[in-house]
């Protein structure tokens, strides 16, 4: 079999990381309104799940890959959430009341709200609300104030996530992010304090002056604060698509090598302290939600990660969110006066969409399986079938999965590659390497 940094070599490429199938850049087919507002409603009796995206953030961190707005003008919180709010009533006319299972509150950093801010946003998007409501929240360490902990608890939120990356000054001082350990320290303190059900750490490895004696030390660091999940991103670095990353100087970052010695480290550690291995770079302690939902088989993937959905139906308000009906998705504008100006015209946000077809609703099934489940079941008649067993082959002599007649199983080495083994049966990818193969006839 032949050894990890040779696969490493062999696999390593650009590839989709299946928040959706088929991902944003094979979208085709946007849904207007009346047809958007038919899937929803096809889909949505049991209730829907919210994420609503809050773009402002105090401060550029000059990794950041989010969708954010920079400014440290406070003004600006009431008059967006009277958008968010009027984008929810656009769905609430057309079918009355709906039942909130789930709130996420994600970003830029929804604890740039004041919490009077805060509560009044969550009270008004939760007034019919299922006995299993589950409120989740991405909280910045910096801006995270006992009133936000207060309003939270009193709301009945139960998951708070923290943005952490890393623990080193030196790190810290080249992504513009000075977040001392002690101040996550307290905070972590008095979320135990509150009896949060949850605590997440959002950690990145292959940022600039990472390298294993530092990353080390984040980890010991993180280990002893004990969050109860872990997301430990790989750095998206693309500096011709995202301009702040151009801030960051391209010397300072560890190589492709260096950085899957920095996540296999990582990976090692938090087994080693006690967290099972979710998926991707998710990593839960075993009587937490989402490790208990992979267990049960529960377990989704969708643009917020790894989650335990609760509803058929998500539906994203604010500026780049993304929704999915079940048989469609839509995103809205990202640019925030895009959004403004289509709310205010009474109009929903949608910027672009796809509507899932049967081949669409096999594949992500069959995908969804590799990512949640590390097993899935071969569906007869795929396209490119040839192709793909040939691939699978291929795997399986390299050691990364197991086949018997129909079922797929991932090995441990496998779960390092999954996204490559999911790579196979995405036929929109093979469509355009197609495509891109041949020149031109005429
Ligand atoms: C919206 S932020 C979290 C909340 C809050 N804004 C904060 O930073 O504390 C979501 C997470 O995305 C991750 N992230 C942002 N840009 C990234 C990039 N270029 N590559 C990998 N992860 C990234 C970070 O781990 C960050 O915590
Ligand atoms: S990482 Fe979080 S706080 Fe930093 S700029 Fe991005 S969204 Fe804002």
């Amino acid at each position: 079999m032949k050894k990890i940094n040779e696969l490493i070599e062999k696999y390593n490429r650009p590839g989709p990381r299946y928040t959706s199938y088929p991902p944003v850049p094979f979208w085709s087919k946007t849904p207007q309104k009346e047809e958007w507002f038919s899937h929803v409603k096809h889909h949505s009796h049991d209730g829907v799940d919210l994420y609503v995206h809050i773009p402002f953030c105090e401060k550029l961190c000059w990794y950041c890959g989010c969708n954010r707005t920079i400014t440290k003008d406070h003004s600006v919180e009431k008059h967006f959430i009277n958008l968010l709010l009027k984008e929810w009533e656009m769905y609430q006319k057309e079918f009355g009341a709906l039942q909130v299972n789930s709130l996420h509150l994600g970003g830029g950093t929804p604890t740039f709200l004041s919490p009077d801010n805060l509560k009044y946003l969550i009270e008004s998007l939760t007034n019919l609300t299922s006995s299993q409501f589950v409120g989740s929240i991405e909280v910045d360490p910096r801006t995270c104030t006992q009133g936000h902990l207060e309003v939270l608890k009193e709301l009945d939120f139960k998951r708070i996530s923290l943005g952490i990356q890393d623990f080193d000054p030196k790190v810290q001082n080249a992504i513009n992010r000075i977040q001392p350990v002690n101040l996550v320290e307290e905070l972590v303190k008095k979320i135990r304090d509150f009896k949060f059900e949850s605590i997440n750490f959002d950690l990145i490895y292959g940022l600039p002056h990472q390298r294993v004696s530092s990353i080390s030390e984040t980890i010991r660091i993180v280990n002893a604060l004990s969050p109860d999940l872990i997301a430990f991103y790989g750095f998206a670095h693309l500096p011709h698509k995202i301009a702040n990353q151009k801030l960051i100087s391209k010397n300072t970052l560890p190589t492709a090598a260096q950085r899957q010695e920095l996540y296999q480290l990582g990976k090692k550690l938090f087994l080693m302290a006690g967290f099972e291995d979710i998926g991707m770079d998710h990593f839960a302690k075993p009587d937490n939600y989402l490790y208990q939902a992979k267990v049960n088989k529960r377990l989704h993937r969708n643009f917020m990660g790894y989650t335990d959905k609760k509803s058929n139906v998500l539906i994203g308000l604010g500026p780049s969110s993304i929704s999915d009906s079940g048989m469609s998705f839509i995103q809205n504008q990202k640019d925030l006066k895009a959004y403004e100006q289509a709310i205010l015209n009474n109009n929903l946000p949608i910027s672009l969409g796809h509507t899932q077809t049967t081949i669409d609703l096999v594949t992500q099934k069959l995908i969804l399986g590799i990512m949640c489940e590390d097993s899935t079941t071969l569906s007869p008649n795929l396209p490119y079938m040839n192709e793909i067993e040939e691939e699978l082959k291929s795997f399986v002599d390299d050691g990364l999965i197991s086949l018997q007649s129909n079922k797929l199983e991932l090995t441990d080495l496998g779960k390092v590659f999954m996204r490559n083994i999911a790579m196979s049966f995405d036929y929109h990818l093979r469509d355009q390497i197609m495509s891109t193969r041949f020149s031109q006839t005429v």
